[in-house]
């Protein structure tokens, strides 16, 4: 009974526990940059500060890979989302195409 009992409370403790961590803060160079062009760029105007949505979609949960984004900031998506192809250098889209990456939560 007491055996029970005790692995009752462990396997309460373990569930409790294994709710997903946000992703860490990251210190790669490239995806802080990105961060900051995300509210320079204006994403976070639609997309919300962190992706997690607004006006436009929660980009935390999109399952694409850092090139599919880049395709998308280039080339925008007619009526919706404005094009940075032409304004923005692809370094710098890149960077944010990578920082959205780094969003993802499995
Ligand atoms: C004017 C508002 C607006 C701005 C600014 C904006 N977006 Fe979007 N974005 C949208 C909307 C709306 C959609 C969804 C379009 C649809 O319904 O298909 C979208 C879609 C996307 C998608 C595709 C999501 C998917 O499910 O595949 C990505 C990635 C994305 N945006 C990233 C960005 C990034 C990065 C920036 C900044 C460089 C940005 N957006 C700026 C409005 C915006």
């Amino acid at each position: 009974m007491a055996l029970t009992a005790v692995l009752g409370i462990m396997i309460v403790v373990s569930t409790g526990c294994s709710k997903p961590e946000p992703p860490a803060e990251s210190t790669d160079p490239v995806i802080v940059q990105g961060k900051a062009l995300f509210a320079t760029m204006q994403c976070s105007n639609c997309h919300g500060d962190g992706g997690q949505g607004g006006r436009a979609p929660n980009l935390t949960a999109i399952h694409k890979s850092a090139d599919e984004i880049a395709a998308t900031i280039r080339t925008g998506i007619p009526d919706k989302m404005p094009q940075y192809g032409t304004k923005q250098k692809p370094e710098e889209i890149a960077a944010v195409a990578k920082y959205v990456a780094s969003l993802q939560t499995p």
